[in-house]
């Protein structure tokens, strides 16, 4: 480390330069990129918050500061003063006319930032996600995702939801035995959770209203853009709320999240490259169809040559026929009553259809497929302890879960919206390994 100036005007960042238009500033970053011509240097400054172009002419510092930012190498820590001086034509609409720099690390020329401006392959990038973060597009979907958590989080907050957090390490499944990630517990068989649904809804009986957001794991052993084996969760539980009262708060919670990503994260969407167009149109109504007409959507398209296999009634929508589904739609969309074989144990059966859930799943538009899944749970002592038996789950491990069915037992239901193919759909990315800092997948543990 090299310590040559001591910087003695206010810090800034970059984000909120413009209320220092005019102003010398300090500012405390990264040197992202140089540019060079003739006695000008233009390096482009970023802090975390932002980046902007700084101009050094030779003529106005003085020459150890020209050089020190002439041989300035990508990635280099830097604390530099300048003036902020506004200009149209800049990205952000201002620029730093630099009078002083303090160098703090200097990446050396023999081991060089391993990330350069020109394109990358996916799986070195995915090696050097470390690094990659610093990536003005990856740091901006990162804000964004911090404010899809936000939203969600506020809008639960606000309307009369208590956050109560469930345990990480279960006795049991929640969401099927064959995508478990087992945990040595002691002398004891544990899991990693795969849901807070089961935890929540016995502190819904407590509170009435209340919600979870935490890590979740799944051990899918399947390489699809929409996968990973640790995701984030949200997942608001109600008392005594039915299939049309969850359908309703789901429309509502994701109506919140998008107003407030556009309101508050249009800059970083932009960097992104999103076509905000696209989200302006999401309002309520969202449109709902029953899982029978889905089925006849998806014949239809078949019919017509958009889908590979007729879909037979009774199985499980897969990835292409949700983007199939979701992208005749610019909103998104409920899908409602699935047959109950291809759904959890927990579900209630449809008074009217009992081979039905009253569960839905919310379909992102796009073609982005399921966003959120959940439904109304079964209310039953006896038929809960039946579908615990049908899904060779065991009895003793769910004696707790059964007990809410003993003591005073309501319909209630709730949903899980995952985080991760929030941020995929909001920001239009292709691959949900780009939504969170550090992706877990199959054959990816590292960094
Ligand atoms: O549909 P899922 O499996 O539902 C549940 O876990 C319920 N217990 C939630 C509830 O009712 N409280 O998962 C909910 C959501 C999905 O819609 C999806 O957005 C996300 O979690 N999700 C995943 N995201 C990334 N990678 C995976 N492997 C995911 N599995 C589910
Ligand atoms: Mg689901």
């Amino acid at each position: 480390m090299q310590s040559t100036t001591t910087m003695s005007a206010p810090v800034a960042t970059i984000s909120e330069i413009g209320a220092h238009s005019g102003q010398t500033v300090t500012i405390r970053g990264w040197l992202y990129n140089l540019r060079e011509s003739g006695k000008l240097l233009f390096p482009i400054f970023r802090d975390g918050t932002g980046v902007i172009q700084g101009v050094v002419a030779k003529n106005a510092v003085a020459p150890e500061v020209f050089d020190s930012v002439k041989s300035l190498t990508q990635e280099s820590s830097v604390i530099v003063e300048g003036k902020v001086r506004a200009d149209r034509r800049a990205p952000g609409g201002y620029e730093l006319d630099v009078s002083n720099v303090q160098v703090v690390q200097r990446v050396p020329e023999s081991d060089p930032y391993p990330i350069s401006l020109k394109e990358h392959g996916v799986d070195f990038l995915m090696e050097h996600r470390h690094l990659w973060v610093r990536t003005p597009r990856q740091a901006a979907i990162l804000r964004v995702r911090a404010e899809i958590i936000k939203a969600a989080r506020d809008f639960l907050d606000d309307h009369g939801f208590t956050l109560t957090d469930p345990p990480i390490l279960t006795p049991a499944a929640c969401e099927g035995t064959s995508t478990l990630f087992p945990v040595d517990y002691f002398e004891e068989q544990a899991y990693l959770t795969q849901s807070g649904q089961l935890y929540i809804e016995a502190t819904a009986m407590a509170l009435g209203k209340v919600y979870s957001f935490g890590p979740t794991f799944r051990a899918e052993k399947s390489k699809t853009r929409r996968h990973l084996t640790e995701f984030w969760m949200v997942e608001p539980e109600v008392a005594y709320a039915t299939l049309d009262d969850l359908m309703e708060l789901a429309e509502e919670l994701i109506w919140f999240i998008v107003k407030r990503c556009l309101e508050r994260r249009r800059n970083d969407l932009q960097i992104i490259g999103r076509d905000v167009t696209k989200l302006e149109k999401i309002e309520p109504p969202f449109p709902r169809i029953s899982y029978d007409d889905a089925v006849k959507m998806l014949q239809e398209g078949f019919e017509r040559g958009s889908l590979e296999t007729r879909f037979q009634w009774g199985g499980d929508l897969g990835s292409p026929d949700e983007t199939y589904l979701s992208s005749k739609f610019d909103k998104p969309l409920m899908v409602h009553r699935y047959p109950a074989t291809v759904k959890a144990f927990y579900m209630e059966p449809d008074p009217q259809r009992p081979d039905l859930a009253l569960c839905v799943d919310v379909l992102a538009p796009e073609g982005y497929g399921e966003i959120i899944g959940g439904s109304q749970r079964m209310a039953s002592y006896d038929l809960l302890v039946k579908r615990i038996h049908e899904h060779n789950l065991p009895e003793e491990a769910f004696k707790w879960y059964l007990d809410l069915r003993k003591y005073g037992s309501v319909p209630h239901g709730g949903f899980g919206m995952g985080i991760e193919r929030a941020v995929a759909w909001i920001c239009g990315l292709e691959h949900v390994r780009e939504t969170i800092p550090f992706p877990r997948m199959l054959h990816r543990l590292y960094p």
